[in-house]
């Protein structure tokens, strides 16, 4: 679709204020022209000339019929009076003119933002993972300006072509032979014009492109600001966005210079043409020259207020020109085509009563020609936890986001008690199923609405027995509002820990049949991680529960856990059965559990040393103390073995405590 019949598409929704403004164009133009073409012959009444119709065209014939017959002054008196009712009600039409045009555009603006909004939240998330948020909010902000301002160019080029319109049929009216070679003129001067249109059209491109440019880079620059503070960077992106405002300023300094050079060109060129048309006339109608003065006046007079008229429609041609660039932004941003749009389902989703089974499941990301999940094949039985763990980049967190159908699997299907998931209406699908990942989003609110948020009406009981739950209540509660404080942008007054906790009461609260949990615990402290990991035991007991965790110690409980690798399952079972197979799991169990392993091994290490050193001992002094030695030099000689052997024991309980300590410092 082109950007003009964007434009049309949602104009066409106002065909009462888009017929108002072409009879109130059109009748403000009439009025013009009624006004301009009695002014000649009222003027040379008044400086007692004779006004001369003979020859004169039947137009101004009829408009001065009424006035025919009538004494002289009483003649001037009413012919004043009817050009001052013109102008008056010409201006009425042009003001109303106005108002109708500025609420249509306004109008526009409000159904193009409306359709850029429903648009971002219909849209795919894979439209996200391409597009910067900054660009987003210029084309929702700027650029959308700027189309409406296009919007309001058109309709006042419009108004004007018409207004033009009335005036060349008067002009023809008068003489066609001048019009003819006026008009060819006059299009001369349209067209030393367009080399500014086309220079409009250029800066137009580049202010857009700037803006956009400017949009994103202060947004990351703010979202970042951490980042940049933390690494000293402040200057350096001062200088990165100072050169962005300057290109933008100079981009529109330009587009401003080629835009006011129009008038003065145009008026230069004008008045050449208009200079040639006067001589034009004098031979044209040389003949009878006397006769015809107030026809050739009345002529030049209309010719004198056109002429205005066309150089407002050459400067508006030049607007339209630097905006269509915005035009075309909002145009490609409106357009669905080529955005990515799930297909819904309709089968209202109720409940889960065998389980969730992800059959044969291979995926590529659009646009990505490698496939991350190869064959996925795996059972989560209702009310059982299902646990993927695996090195970072093997395919977890894409395959947790089939289930909510954030993406579709490119080969295979996920059934739900046998029905395919992109049969059910993935609204009523996505209410059934919480949601808790590692990156947890807060909103610039209360705590309380943030645990709200997936459920209108709750009351403030469930709120608090969701935070405690969540074990967030007791944090919550030394808030200086408590629920009711405000949380700061994407949550940053909390510990990553505290919104971890409020991000799983949200979920707490949404009692959801199928729980997701990706990656929950792992960036969190072990203190945290403790508090969290309860919350949500809590949370997946008697749920459908599919986790991902990169800590192994947060998934042995699970029922089944599946090993991921390059998009594979390869090996699957319960955390006994994967570790006696000595395969994958048990080697990221071991890589995991180093240290715990050391310090096992250690314990196991050091106990069997002691009582290595202990058997003999406990022999030698049992001997000693059941006074079954013989001679005093073997007494000697067992007591001694008994004090080599405690010391050696002494020795390997220093090194155990050692190894300890030194394991704890490396966590
Ligand atoms: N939106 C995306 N577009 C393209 N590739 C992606 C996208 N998200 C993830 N990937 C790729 O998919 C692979 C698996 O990623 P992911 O499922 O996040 O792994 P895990 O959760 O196991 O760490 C990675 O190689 C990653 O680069
Ligand atoms: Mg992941």
């Amino acid at each position: 679709m082109s950007a003009n019949k964007l434009l049309l598409k949602f104009a066409r929704r106002y065909p009462g204020r888009i017929l108002l403004t072409v009879i109130l164009g059109f009748s403000g133009a009439l009025f013009n022209g009624i006004s301009t073409t009695l002014i000649v012959p009222v003027l040379l009444s008044f400086l007692q000339e004779a006004v001369e119709l003979r020859g004169a065209p039947p137009l101004i014939k009829t408009l001065m019929y009424p006035f025919e017959g009538m004494p002289q002054n009483q003649r001037l008196v009413w012919m004043t009076l009817a050009i001052v009712l013109a102008i008056i009600l010409k201006n009425i039409a042009s003001y109303t003119n106005t108002l109708v045009a500025t609420s249509l555009t306004r109008a526009l603006t409000f159904d193009l933002r409306e359709a850029g909004l429903r648009l971002l939240l219909e849209v795919d998330l894979d439209f996200y993972s391409k597009t910067k948020v900054g660009d987003l909010i210029n084309r929702l902000g700027g650029e959308v300006g700027r189309t409406a301002n296009a919007i309001g160019t058109a309709i006042g080029m419009f108004t004007t072509s018409i207004t033009v319109l009335v005036f060349v049929g008067l002009l023809l009216s008068i003489s066609w032979k001048m019009t003819v070679t006026s008009t060819i003129l006059l299009g001369l001067v349209a067209w030393t014009n367009q080399y500014i249109i086309t220079r409009s059209k250029y800066f137009g491109h580049q202010l857009s492109e700037m803006s956009k440019d400017y949009s994103v880079r202060i947004l990351e620059t703010i979202t970042g600001i951490r980042l940049v503070k933390s690494t000293g960077n402040e200057e350096r992106e001062y200088q990165r966005i100072k050169e962005l405002i300057q290109r933008r300023e100079e981009a529109d300094f330009s587009a401003q210079v080629n835009y006011a050079a129009i008038a003065p060109i145009n008026e230069v060129v004008n008045l050449i043409v208009i200079i040639l048309i006067v001589f034009m006339g004098r031979t044209i109608f040389a003949n009878e020259i006397e006769s015809i003065s107030t026809v050739l006046l009345t002529y030049l007079l209309v010719l004198f207020r056109l002429i205005p008229l066309i150089s407002q429609l050459n400067s508006g041609r030049s607007q339209f020109a630097t905006t269509s660039a915005s035009v075309e932004v909002v145009n490609d941003f409106l357009s669905c085509d080529d955005k990515p749009f799930m297909v819904n389902g309709t089968v209202p989703y109720t409940h889960l009563r065998s389980g969730i089974h992800f059959k044969e499941i291979s995926f590529s990301y659009p646009n990505h020609k490698n496939l991350v999940l190869q064959k996925v094949d795996l059972f989560l039985p209702h009310g059982t936890t299902l646990a993927l763990v695996g090195t970072s980049g093997s395919g977890k967190s894409t395959l947790a986001d089939l289930l909510p159908r954030f993406y579709d699997p490119t080969e295979g299907c996920i059934l739900i008690d046998g029905i395919d998931l992109r049969e059910f209406d993935v609204k009523s699908l996505r209410k059934a199923m919480g949601i808790v990942s590692q990156d947890t989003f807060l909103f610039n609110a209360s705590v309380r609405e943030n645990i709200a948020y997936a459920r209108q009406e709750v009351s403030e009981a469930e709120i608090v027995e969701a935070a405690k739950g969540a074990n967030a209540y007791e944090f919550i509660e030394q808030l200086s509002e408590g629920l009711d404080t405000q949380i700061g942008d994407r949550g940053v007054l909390l510990s990553g820990g505290q919104r971890q906790r409020i991000s799983i009461a949200r979920a707490l609260l949404q009692n959801p049949e199928i729980l997701i949990l990706d990656e929950a615990t792992s960036s969190l402290d072990t203190v945290s991680e403790r508090y969290v990991q309860e919350a949500i035991e809590k949370l997946s007991c008697d749920r459908t529960t599919l986790v991902i965790a990169h800590r192994l110690s947060t998934v042995q409980k699970a029922d089944q856990i599946a090993v991921i690798d390059r998009g594979q399952v390869v090996e699957m079972g319960s955390h006994e059965e994967l570790l006696t197979k000595g395969g994958y799991y048990t080697r990221l169990y071991s890589m995991q559990f180093a240290e715990e392993a050391a310090r096992d091994e250690a314990l196991i290490r050091g106990s069997y040393e002691i009582r290595t050193r202990l058997t003999p001992m406990i022999a030698y002094l049992k001997l000693l103390v059941d006074e079954m030695v013989d001679s005093p030099e073997e007494r000697d000689e067992l007591i001694r073995e008994s004090f080599h052997s405690a010391a050696n024991i002494f020795k390997t309980l220093e090194f155990i405590e050692n190894t300890i300590k030194r394991l704890a410092i490396k966590k």
